[in-house]
């Protein structure tokens, strides 16, 4: 097999992070998961480990036993869902695809354009079901991106994911948690991942097998994925801090509340079959390793039925809006995008009751809000000379909004509240 010709380097320079799927698909093939070796071959990719960065055995050998663990323990997640559909946001190049449809299951791979290209054509001509897998690519903080790439798919899915919320700022994680919600809200399953907690899975694998020098080893290992990614610490709201575990368990589970969404911590331990690696370890470093995984618990996700917040907000980003009038005061709820196609109804509605008696001040909840153009800007801004001096109110204003309003000069125009 030829090495891909696609040209990476505009897109290394644009989103370097899918790189690091390349890595995690060489560490499984060392490690011994079935078909990884085939997958790597297959896409010409022999050495792209040892190029991330990883250069001495030990640094190689504590990210093999994370990725191995990682991949076994989902796939016994994802079998034991009950699901038929593993939808796997970012598949990267994984061999789970492989592995599941042989069970019978179905899967869908989604990741960017570059990734699902080539992650598509290579494991379909592995495949002994190619019929029951495809490849689509997605933005994961796109709601239309996801929305096309599962539409007809309307039975429970069990979506995962492994190794992407690290990679994202916190707007693009609430983007992401409202799209998760999106999509299971309509179908039904689960969202099983071991993001919140992989910090704690690569300390505590490090620690247990690789002794002394294993906080090195781990430095190497982070700066390897921080280098691939361009994306800084590697931390943000969903990410447990291993220094404040139960502090930093309620804060993601918060998170997660503030989206509709509720979690279940599975231990780890439990679901870790016996590992190819290790063939690698000595009896004692096994132990202290299977032990060591009873402090890490991947992130079982369902969609709260007691939420009663944004449900207005649909998947494909489409506006909505409801208003009403109370003591002079416009109140007016915006949901998904507000641009020059949609704003219109906001201002058609503004004009309405204002033409019915003249309005003393108007609130405007954005919480669902998930994008403004100028048009809309132009709007509120109309709405605001109406009301006689005082400023349009804005609540619940997400970090995306805050940014649009903050570099057009409208966050000292308006009185803004964002989210907590
Ligand atoms: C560390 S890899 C993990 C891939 C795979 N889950 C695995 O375990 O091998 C990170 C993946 O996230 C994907 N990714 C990054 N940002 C994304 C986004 N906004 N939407 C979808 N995929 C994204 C990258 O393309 C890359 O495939």
């Amino acid at each position: 097999m030829e090495k891909h010709t696609v040209d990476i380097s505009a897109w290394a320079r644009t989103n370097p992070v899918f790189m690091t799927a390349k890595t995690s698909v060489c560490l499984m093939a060392r490690s011994g998961i079935p078909d990884a070796d085939a997958i790597v071959r297959r896409l010409g990719l022999d050495g792209a480990a040892e190029a991330s960065g990883m250069r001495d055995d030990g640094t190689l050998l504590g990210n093999e036993l994370v990725v191995e663990a990682k991949y076994r323990a989902m796939c016994a997640l994802i079998e034991a869902s009950g699901c038929r559909v593993n939808v796997d946001l970012p598949c990267g190049y994984t061999p789970k695809a492989l592995h599941l449809t042989e069970k019978g299951l179905r899967f869908i791979g989604l990741d960017l354009p570059i990734v699902a290209g080539e992650a598509g054509p290579a494991l379909l001509a592995l495949a002994d079901h190619p019929e029951r897998m495809r490849f689509e690519a997605v933005d994961a903080t796109n709601p239309d991106s996801l929305a096309a790439a599962l539409e007809g798919v309307r039975e429970p899915i069990c979506l995962t994911t492994e190794g992407m919320m690290m990679y994202f700022t916190d707007s693009e994680v609430d983007a992401v948690l409202s799209n998760v919600r999106s999509l299971l809200e309509g179908r039904g399953g689960c969202w099983i991942t071991p993001d919140p907690e992989y910090i704690l899975q690569f300390a505590l694998t490090f620690r247990a097998v690789l002794g002394e020098g294993a906080q090195q080893k781990l430095m190497a290992s982070r700066d390897a994925a921080a280098g691939q990614s361009d994306a800084g610490s590697l931390i943000n709201a969903f990410i447990v801090n291993p220094a404040d575990v139960p502090a930093s368990v309620a804060r993601v589970t918060a998170l997660l509340s503030a989206h509709g969404l509720k979690a279940r911590r599975v231990n780890l331990a439990e679901h870790v079959p016996e590992l190819a690696a290790y063939r690698k370890l000595t009896e004692a470093q096994i132990e202290a390793f299977r032990a060591a995984m009873r402090g890490c618990h991947y992130w079982v996700i369902t969609p709260d039925d007691q939420w009663r917040g944004r449900t207005e907000a649909r998947p494909d980003g489409a506006f909505t809006m409801d208003f009403r009038v109370e003591d002079g005061t416009f109140r007016a709820r915006l949901g998904g995008r507000v641009d020059t196609v949609t704003a219109p109804e906001l201002l058609k509605a503004w004009e309405a009751e204002q033409g019915e008696k003249p309005l003393a001040a108007a609130e405007v909840d954005c919480s669902a809000l998930q994008y403004i153009s100028s048009a809309g800007l132009r709007v509120l801004l109309i709405m605001q000379k109406g009301l006689g001096g005082a400023k349009v109110r804005l609540t619940g204003v997400s970090d995306a909004v805050w940014e649009i309003l903050e570099t057009t000069g409208f966050a000292e125009i308006f009185a803004v509240e964002r989210k907590a």
